[in-house]
């Protein structure tokens, strides 16, 4: 078979890969900093959360494009708990929000026309805008002891692009959209044409922000979509539900639900039981989040206690998600400090290039991670990585 060109070229596994599967295979442990599955954390879940999906209601199959009333009045409701004020009929819900932005790319591009997508970001942009045919141009984030936002990069978008990618707060830098970007963010995409699309799945999750710019669509004076999903907020990646506000002036979000309206029509890819339990999943799922929240709190500060130990070694501070980031010295680069540390120590992090750092050396960790397990493992990280 000849493979279209969306799909990446076939490439050998990295180095990484090649030698995690070496270790697997093996049978031998190694302390993971990365695991960033909640359901694998060891973070506690009431047992009877799922049971919902087990009620009487789904047995009847009754599609709707958009979603079940009742559930897209529940994620409304939802948006309420951080004080958002959102219509159930600007509720478009998904199996995913990984599923969203390609539904969003078909509503928003014609083949080869370009987003604008953050860097460094989740390396998962590269596949999504690729299977829809569409092109990614990064723009630059920067670090001066905040990670802000190059304006000059965004404003310098080619002429086919059609929707500024905002992640807020952003996979693995942790940092918000803050109020003077969105100000500058809104005007462009008002002066281009362009739609806002704002990921804001870790939202609930504020560390070192004080009052964390949240729920962009809802408010917002150009055609936005913000997104969400269970994945995260009440983490259960597991029963695939996401959900997008579709915000703006009224009648581009009426043609944006229309549009939205045709493809999930033509997938209804979000399963009646998920849908059904909605309301009681994001309800109880509070207790979730607030255990997932007290965990990333207690991970982040334990990473402070070990980092004050290391003076060569950086923390960036982290305003809120799942990721932290610290930056090491750079004497020999982050792929030998990376295959170095899981041959030596048995402890896998990410390398800052995993999420396109414009230099190195960074590593990048979860906060997921249990503060025991973390802290030993994130010490012995960082003396390797200034032995090195
Ligand atoms: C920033 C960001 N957006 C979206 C997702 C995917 O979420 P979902 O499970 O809803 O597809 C992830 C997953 O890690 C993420 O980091």
């Amino acid at each position: 078979m000849r493979p279209s060109s969306r799909l990446p070229r076939e490439s050998a596994p990295n180095a990484l890969t090649q030698r995690l599967d070496r270790l697997r295979q093996s049978g031998t442990p190694y302390v993971d900093l990365t695991e960033s599955n909640p359901t694998r954390a060891g973070i506690s879940y009431p047992e009877d959360l799922l049971a919902p999906l087990a009620g009487k209601a789904a047995l009847r199959y009754e599609p709707q494009p958009l979603g079940l009333s009742g559930a897209r009045e529940a994620v409304a409701l939802d948006y309420a708990r951080r004080g958002a004020r959102v219509d159930p009929g600007q509720v478009v819900l998904s199996a995913s929000t990984s599923e969203m932005y390609g539904w969003l790319f078909k509503l928003l591009c014609d083949a080869g026309e370009s987003v604008l997508v953050p860097r460094p970001s989740y390396p998962l942009f590269e596949h999504l805008t690729r299977l829809e045919n569409v092109r990614a141009v990064p723009y630059r984030l920067e670090y001066h002891g905040r990670w802000e936002i190059d304006l000059d990069s965004v404003a310098a978008a080619p002429g086919d692009t059609r929707a500024l990618l905002l992640v807020s707060p952003n996979n693995p830098t942790g940092s918000y959209v803050s109020p003077r970007e969105v100000e500058a963010i809104t005007r462009l995409c008002r002066d281009r044409g362009w739609a806002l699309v704002v990921d804001e799945v870790f939202a609930d999750y504020a560390l070192d922000a004080a009052s964390p710019v949240t729920d962009l669509a809802a408010a917002a004076g150009v055609l936005a979509f913000s997104m969400g999903g269970a994945s995260k907020s009440v983490g259960l990646p597991q029963v695939k539900l996401g959900w997008t506000i579709v915000g703006g002036p009224e009648t581009d979000r009426a043609a944006a639900l229309e549009g939205l309206e045709l493809i999930a029509d033509t997938f209804l890819s979000v399963s009646t039981p998920v849908q059904v339990a909605a309301p009681d999943l994001l309800r109880r799922g509070a207790a979730v989040r607030d255990a997932i929240h007290a965990r990333v709190r207690g991970t982040l500060a334990a990473a402070r206690r070990v980092a004050a130990g290391h003076p060569a070694c950086d923390l960036l501070p982290v305003e809120g998600g799942w990721s932290g980031v610290v930056r090491v010295p750079a004497t020999h680069g982050e792929e030998a400090l990376i295959l170095g540390l899981l041959r030596d120590e048995r402890i896998l992090v990410h390398p800052g290039y995993f999420f396109d750092f414009e230099h190195e050396a960074f590593l990048v960790f979860s906060l997921l991670v249990p503060e025991d397990v973390f802290a030993d493992a994130f010490d012995r990280t960082l003396r390797y990585a200034v032995a090195a």
